[in-house]
C-alpha cells in the first residue's frame, strides 16, 4: 500500500513476476523514453503508454502550443509566498485535474532547488531560499497531485541551483551544506510525501554527474528507502555503464536510437557482463511500480475519479485568482492601499469612479510565468490593465518605457491570418514543404510562436520537412515605423508584400543551452513604414535543417514592435498622466529576455529605464503604488519613496483580476516573502563556474542566513509582508508535541489589533547561542497561518520538527544537548517573542 495515498499497489514479488515475463531486449527497451514525453507500452506485462509532462506553472501536455492550452498557475515563488499548504494542495488538485484532462500521468514538478542566489535564471520556478519552507510547500504540492493518482517528479536532484553551464558544471558543496540545505527538501518530500519520481539533474556534485553519482543509490535508495523511479533530466544521461550502475531507472527523452546512452549499448553491456541484469530488473520494477501508482498497469489499482474542467472554466479561474491574491506580498504601505473605488474616498458610491493612471510595460502585457520548460500556453491571460478596467475604475494607460531588449511575439490587433484563408483571425498559416518543395501539410494557428520538438507529428506531418513557411497579414493601427521580424535558429527569409526584407542566418554560440535557444533565440528585425489601416502580406521562410538544434526541435516566432515614442517622450507622457490622475499604479517587471531557464541573470536591475520611469511618476503623483511583476527579486532603488510597493510574482492567467482584488481591498494581500529581497547586489553568491566548477563558498550562509552573518540589511527581509490589518504578537509558550511527532511544539498567541479581518503568518525561528558548531544566527523552524477578526485573539500551535535542532556531523544527524532559543513573530526581522527549549 502506498504510505501516503493508501492506494494498494502490487507488491515487489508481483512486480518481479511480471518483469520475469520479459526478455532482456524488452526490459531494456522500457528504460529509455519512446519519444520526447512518453514511455513505451508493454502489453506482455499489461503496461500502457505512460505520459510525462512539464511542469510547475501548469500541465503542458504532449504538444507545446496554443492549440492545447493549459491552466497557468502562479509561479513557484508565488505559491511559496502564500506559506499556505492548504492553498498549495488546492493548486495540486487543479494540476491533477489538468493532467487527467490532457492525458498526462506524471508531472515534471515540483522544482525544489533552492534560491542560492537571486541571479539564478530559474529562481521563479523554485520555491524559496529556505529548505523548510521549500519542503513544506513542495510536500503539499506532491501530496495533492499523488492523492489524485498523478505522479509528481521532484527535481532537479541535486545542486542545480543556477543555469550557467548547467549541463556540465561540477558543483562543489561541502557535505554539511549539502545535507542541511540542498538535500533537505528532497529528503522531506521523499520521506513525508512519498514522491513517486525524482529527476536526476544535468550537473555533477563533488565530481560525479548526478545521473551517475553515488548520491542516488547511497542516499536516495539506501538512507531514505526510496521505492520510486529516478529519471534523467532531458539528455542528461551520457554514459552507458555508469548510469546503469547508478540508480538511474529511465533515460529521457527517447527513443534510444536518437537520444540517450542505453538501448543497444546497454544490451551489449549486459551481454558482456559489464552490467548485471539484476540492475535492469530493478529499474523495470520501478517503472512498473510507477505505472501501477498512476493507473497505467492492467489489473493494477484504479486512480480516483477526478472531475476535469476546461482550463478557462469559472472554477479554475476562481481558484487561480484566489491563489494569486494570496501570494502578493505587500512590502510597504503608508495607507494608500487599499485604493478607494470612488473619489472622494469618503463618499463611497456617491463620488465619481477613481481616475487611475496605469503605467508601465508590464501593465499591458503582464508576465504570468517564467521562461523555459515550465512555459505553458494559457487559454487567456488577464493583464493588470484589464483587471483594473474589469473592476470598473476609470483607467488610462501609458506604457512609460520600452523594457524589452528584443521584439515581442506578433499579436492582436496587428497580427491576422492571411486574407485568403476563410476564417481569418489573429494568427498565421503554417505550410510544411518537402525537399522537393511539395506541400506536406498546412495548418492555421492562433499565435505567432511555433515550436516543434522532435519532428512535426503534433501538426499531423510525419514526412520529412525541409522548409517551413509562416504566412500572415500585418495590419497597422496607427501610422509609423513598425519593426517586423523573426526569432529562431538557422536560416530565415522575411518577405513583405513579396519583396525580400532580409535573408539571415541566426546563430548562437555552439555550446548554447537548448532552453536558451528556445526561450531567447537570436532575432532579426526589419523596419517597415506603414500608414494607419494599411495591411501587408508577410511571409517567413525557414530552412529546417539549417538549425543546429534540428535534432531536438524547430522554432519560428514572428516578431512585431509597433511604433512608439522614445523613452524620454514616453516617460514624460506617463508622468503627465499620473499628475492628472487621482492615483497611479506603475507595473514594472522583468521580461522574457531576463528570467528563464537556460541562462542566469547578470544584473538584478529592472531592464530598460523602468527605475527612471518610477521615479518620475512618484514625483508627479505621491499617490502611486508600484507593482513589481517578477518571479524573483529585482532591485528597487526607489522603494523607500513609494507610498506602496506590492511584489506580485508571475501571477498566472488570472493575475490582473487578482491584482485588482488586492489593490481595491476586496482581498487581503496574503503573501510573505519566501526569500530575502536584496537592497543591492553586494555579497550575493555568483552563478559563474570557474573552469567548469562552481563552488558554493558561502556554505550554509545563503539568503537570510548570510545577511544575519554579515550584518547587512536587505531591502525587505525573509518572511516579510503586511496585510490590511495590524497584529500584536502576545505570547509564546512551550506545548506538548502531538503523540508520535518527533520534535517540540510551541503555542503562539496573536491579536488582530486593526479594524478589518486579516491573515497573519506566524513564524518561528530557532537559534543556538554559544553553539559548539558553526551555525546561522537563526533558521526557520516552523510556521502557521491564522485568520482573525478585528480585536480577536487566536492561539496557534506550531510543531518544530526534531530536524530543526539537528546538524550534520559527517557520520549522521546530531542534536547538540542544551538550550535552543525559539523566537516567534511576523518575519525573520521581527521576532518579539522568545522561549527556550532544553534538549537532552
Ligand atoms: C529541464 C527540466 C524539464 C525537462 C523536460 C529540462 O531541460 O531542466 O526541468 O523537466 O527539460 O522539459
Amino acid at each position: 500500500m502506498d504510505a501516503v495515498t493508501g492506494v494498494v499497489i502490487p507488491d515487489e514479488a508481483e512486480l518481479r513476476r511480471r518483469v520475469g515475463r520479459l526478455s532482456l531486449e524488452q526490459k531494456i527497451r522500457l528504460l529509455t523514453g519512446a519519444d520526447f514525453w512518453a514511455l513505451y507500452d508493454e502489453p506482455e506485462v499489461g503496461l500502457r503508454r505512460l505520459v510525462l509532462s512539464d511542469g510547475p506553472a501548469g500541465v503542458r501536455g504532449e504538444s507545446w502550443d496554443e492549440r492545447d492550452s493549459s491552466a497557468n498557475v502562479p509561479s513557484a515563488t508565488a505559491l511559496a509566498a502564500t506559506w499556505d499548504t492548504g492553498r498549495v494542495e488546492a493548486i495540486g488538485l487543479l494540476l491533477a485535474r489538468e493532467a487527467r484532462r490532457k492525458g498526462v500521468d506524471v508531472l515534471l514538478a515540483p522544482t525544489v532547488n533552492l534560491h542560492r542566489t537571486p541571479y539564478a535564471g530559474r529562481c521563479f520556478e523554485c520555491f524559496s531560499e529556505d529548505p523548510l519552507l521549500t519542503a513544506r510547500i513542495g510536500a503539499a504540492y506532491v501530496r495533492s497531485l499523488q492523492r489524485s493518482g498523478v505522479g509528481a517528479t521532484v527535481k532537479h536532484f541535486v545542486g542545480n541551483d543556477s543555469e550557467t553551464q548547467r549541463m556540465t558544471v561540477d558543483v562543489r558543496i561541502d557535505e554539511r551544506t549539502l545535507r542541511e540545505l540542498y538535500l533537505a527538501p528532497f529528503e522531506a518530500i521523499v520521506r513525508d510525501a512519498g514522491a513517486w519520481a525524482v529527476m536526476a539533474a544535468y550537473n555533477g556534485v563533488n565530481g560525479s554527474p548526478m545521473t551517475e553519482g553515488l548520491l542516488l543509490r547511497d542516499i536516495l535508495h539506501g538512507e531514505w528507502g526510496y521505492d520510486g523511479l529516478v529519471m534523467s533530466d532531458w539528455t542528461a544521461a551520457h554514459t552507458t555503464e555508469a548510469t546503469a550502475q547508478a540508480a538511474l531507472d529511465l533515460a529521457m527523452p527517447g527513443p534510444a536510437s536518437l537520444y540517450g546512452p542505453w538501448g543497444k549499448a546497454l544490451l551489449d553491456a549486459v551481454g558482456k557482463g559489464a552490467v548485471d541484469e539484476a540492475l535492469i530488473d530493478d529499474k523495470v520494477v520501478r517503472i512498473l511500480r510507477l505505472a501501477a501508482r498512476v493507473g497505467a498497469l492492467a489489473d493494477g489499482p484504479v486512480p480516483p475519479e477526478l472531475a476535469v474542467e476546461a482550463a478557462d472554466s469559472v472554477a479554475v479561474a476562481q481558484e487561480l485568482r484566489a491563489a494569486a491574491a494570496a501570494s502578493f506580498v505587500l512590502a510597504r504601505n503608508d495607507g494608500l492601499l487599499p485604493l478607494p473605488r470612488y473619489e472622494p474616498a469618503d463618499r463611497p458610491g456617491l463620488g465619481r469612479p477613481l481616475h487611475l493612471a496605469v503605467i508601465g510595460p508590464n501593465a499591458e502585457v503582464a508576465r504570468t510565468m517564467g521562461g523555459g520548460s515550465a512555459t505553458v500556453f494559457p487559454p487567456y491571460t488577464i493583464s493588470p490593465l484589464e483587471g483594473l478596467r474589469n473592476a470598473g475604475l476609470h483607467v488610462t494607460y501609458a506604457p512609460g518605457v520600452t523594457s524589452h531588449l528584443r521584439g515581442g511575439a506578433a499579436r492582436a490587433p496587428w497580427l491576422l491570418r492571411p486574407d485568403r484563408v476563410a476564417d481569418a483571425g489573429t494568427g498565421a498559416e503554417i505550410r510544411f514543404l518537402s525537399e522537393a518543395g511539395e506541400l506536406a501539410g498546412s495548418e492555421l494557428r492562433d499565435g505567432a510562436t511555433f515550436m516543434w520538438l522532435s519532428g512535426f507529428a503534433t501538426s499531423g506531418v510525419t514526412e520529412p520537412v525541409a522548409r517551413l513557411e509562416a504566412r500572415c497579414v500585418i495590419r497597422a493601427t496607427a501610422g509609423g515605423e513598425y519593426q517586423l521580424g523573426v526569432s529562431g535558429l538557422g536560416r530565415y527569409r522575411l518577405l513583405v508584400d513579396g519583396a525580400e526584407a532580409f535573408d539571415a542566418t541566426l546563430t548562437l554560440p555552439e555550446d548554447s543551452d537548448i532552453s536558451e535557444a528556445l526561450m531567447r533565440p537570436p532575432q532579426q528585425l526589419a523596419p517597415v513604414q506603414l500608414a494607419a489601416g494599411q495591411s501587408i502580406d508577410v511571409v517567413v521562410e525557414h530552412d529546417v535543417n539549417s538549425s543546429p538544434f534540428v535534432r531536438l526541435g524547430t522554432l519560428v516566432q514572428l516578431n512585431l514592435v509597433p511604433p512608439h515614442g522614445t523613452d524620454d517622450e514616453e516617460i514624460a507622457a506617463a508622468a503627465a498622466l499620473a499628475a492628472a490622475s487621482d492615483a497611479a499604479v506603475v507595473v514594472v517587471g522583468t521580461t522574457a529576455d531576463v528570467e528563464s531557464e537556460g541562462f542566469d541573470r547578470t544584473t538584478l536591475a529592472l531592464p530598460g529605464r523602468q527605475d527612471e520611469l518610477v521615479r518620475q511618476v512618484l514625483a508627479a503623483n505621491p499617490r502611486t503604488v508600484v507593482v513589481v511583476n517578477s518571479g524573483a527579486p529585482v532591485l528597487l532603488p526607489w522603494a523607500q519613496d513609494a507610498a506602496a510597493v506590492l511584489l506580485s510574482w508571475f501571477g498566472g492567467q488570472e493575475y490582473g483580476d487578482a491584482l485588482a482584488d488586492v489593490l481595491l481591498g476586496d482581498v487581503e494581500p496574503g503573501g510573505r516573502l519566501p526569500m530575502t529581497w536584496p537592497a543591492s547586489e553586494e555579497g550575493l553568491p555568483s552563478t559563474q563556474p570557474v573552469d567548469g566548477v562552481l563552488t558554493y563558498h558561502e556554505g550554509l550562509f545563503i539568503g537570510y542566513r548570510a545577511y544575519d552573518r554579515d550584518g547587512r540589511e536587505p531591502l525587505f527581509p525573509f518572511g516579510h509582508g503586511i496585510g490590511y490589518t495590524t497584529w500584536a504578537h502576545e505570547s509564546v509558550t512551550m506545548d506538548q508535541a502531538p503523540a508520535g511527532a518527533p520534535g517540540v511544539a510551541v503555542c503562539v498567541q496573536v491579536r488582530n489589533t486593526g479594524s478589518r479581518r486579516g491573515r497573519e503568518t506566524v513564524q518561528v525561528y530557532a537559534s543556538r547561542p554559544d553553539s559548539a558548531v558553526e551555525r546561522p544566527a537563526k533558521w526557520l523552524a516552523g510556521f502557521a497561518i491564522v485568520d482573525a477578526d478585528p480585536g480577536e485573539t487566536v492561539t496557534v500551535g506550531i510543531l518544530v520538527p526534531e530536524r530543526a535542532f539537528q546538524h550534520w556531523t559527517g557520520d549522521g544527524w546530531s542534536t547538540e544537548p542544551g538550550s535552543f532559543v525559539l523566537s516567534a513573530g511576523s518575519s525573520s526581522a521581527s521576532l518579539p517573542l522568545t522561549t527556550r527549549v532544553d534538549l537532552p
